[in-house]
């Protein structure tokens, strides 16, 4: 059985002081001690990161299961995406101006992902989604966003509602109340945004149906490697806005990993709007937001709503994200896929071999291993879980060099190979069945 809570934490703690030491020293000017909200403490600070590996402050090595949140497909500083960036800061870094980096990444990703036929960029996947809510309002006129419960779009006002609220103010299972994730967001940012639940078509399709004047878009994050929704439920919703007048957004900002052509690839969905983020920045940070050119126009100055910022489209972000994306190619996609399988199929024999009841929920290259033996079908199925057990893996496996957060989307990534796998649940096995 998995050592304690308290030994773990103990063993994690007397093993890395400098990380502890730097984390209490970080609390005297930052809230919080750091920047990073990582759900375990003191955490590991990073000094170094090379192919697949992290390096921390203590001089240990971890396999890098996490991809900065499912970004790097490539793993760490892969040779294009350096020589992209050293030759900008040798030119001058930055422009205040148009730039040539500009039209390539545009085409390369119209190309890329059917749907989107216009892009624009930002710095960030939040600003992304804020942009294109923006949009949708703008384009149809009407006030409101329907989103789903536990469904994640970044740290904008609108996006944070019922990501995880607590079960006594959700509401019933059907029509969920719309909840403020933190203190400090206006009741008319909450009451313009409508919550569904995953994977219930008959109260999507009634909540939809009796909101129709007022929802300008429906925006979807897919989940990928998380929760369990077939893509039928997906196609579902995207026919359902059609019928009903509503713009459908993909989020793709952390499942453009999963397919080549983004998740909307795999499951044979055409948005109206799609957003983008991590991949797309090859290390730096991004966001761009695209699709049809009709509702793209608006963008154009002329459609009395535009984007922008000083960071928008710059030329490091612009540069990398090409580079990155050129090198990602379906070759490396298939690579990732592989590797997804053999540790998905590996992580369902350790934990049978090791009596422990999980669920293991893969999309090609994402996974999570969730410590139950039901389905995973939305938000409230996931807080019945035991979290406890979650974290002594965690920590368990830090201690054997294996960085997996909570075995919570875990990502493959190009430098790995099958030994990467095997290392990995090796370890995982010999951490479910270590004794006190
Ligand atoms: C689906 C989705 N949308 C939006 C965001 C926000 O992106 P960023 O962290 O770049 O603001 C994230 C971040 O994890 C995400 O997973």
């Amino acid at each position: 059985m998995v050592k304690s809570a308290e030994t773990l934490e103990r063993l994690f703690v007397e093993s890395r002081p400098k990380s502890a030491a730097l984390f209490e020293s970080g609390k005297d000017v930052m809230p919080g001690g750091g920047m990073k909200s990582l759900g375990y403490s003191p955490p590991l600070y990073i000094e170094r990161a090379e192919d697949c590996y992290l390096y921390d402050i203590d001089g240990y090595r971890y396999v890098d299961w996490i991809n900065n949140a499912c970004t790097l497909v490539l793993g760490h500083s892969p040779t294009g995406v350096v020589n992209a960036l050293t030759d900008i800061v040798q030119n001058g870094i930055v422009f205040g101006a148009p730039n040539t980096y500009e039209k390539p990444i545009a085409e390369h990703i119209c190309q890329r992902i059917s749907s989107i036929e216009k892009v624009r960029f930002t710095n960030s996947g939040t600003e992304a989604v804020m942009n294109a809510l923006r949009l949708a309002r703008a384009y149809t006129g009407k006030p409101k966003i329907a989103k789903f419960e536990g469904g994640f779009h970044g740290t904008t006002d609108d996006a944070e509602i019922s990501i995880a609220p607590p079960l006594d103010e959700a509401g019933s299972d059907e029509a969920p109340n719309a909840v403020a994730e933190y203190k400090g967001i206006n009741q008319g940012t909450i009451d313009n945004i409508v919550v569904m639940p995953y994977n219930d078509s008959e109260a999507v399709d009634l909540i939809l149906t009796e909101n129709q004047e007022e929802i300008a878009a429906v925006i979807y994050d897919p989940k990928s490697g998380n929760y369990e929704i077939p893509h039928e439920f997906l196609r579902f919703v995207v026919d359902k806005c059609k019928e009903l007048g509503i713009l459908f957004i993909m989020d793709e900002v952390k499942s453009l990993r999963v397919s080549y052509g983004g998740f909307q690839e795999l499951a044979g969905v055409d948005p109206d709007i799609t957003t983008l983020g991590k991949l797309v920045g090859g290390g730096m940070p991004v966001g761009a937001f695209g699709g049809k050119s009709h509702i793209m126009d608006m963008m154009s100055g002329a459609g009395g709503i535009s984007s922008g910022g000083t960071y928008s489209g710059n030329p490091m972000t612009l540069a990398a994200g090409l580079a990155h994306m050129e090198e990602a190619t379906p070759e490396v996609y298939e690579h990732l896929k592989a590797l997804g399988e053999r540790l998905r199929q590996g992580l369902e024999d350790v934990f049978t071999r090791s009596n422990v009841a999980a669920r293991v929920v893969y999309t090609e290259n994402i996974m999570s291993a969730h410590m139950t033996a039901d389905p995973v079908r939305n938000y409230r199925d996931i807080v019945k879980f035991d979290r406890d057990m979650r974290r002594r893996l965690m920590l368990g496996m830090f201690l054997e060099g294996h960085y997996a957060r909570e075995l919570q989307e875990m990502t493959t990534s190009a430098p790995m190979t099958n030994e990467t796998v095997d290392d990995f649940l090796a370890s995982l096995e010999k951490v479910l069945n270590d004794k006190e």
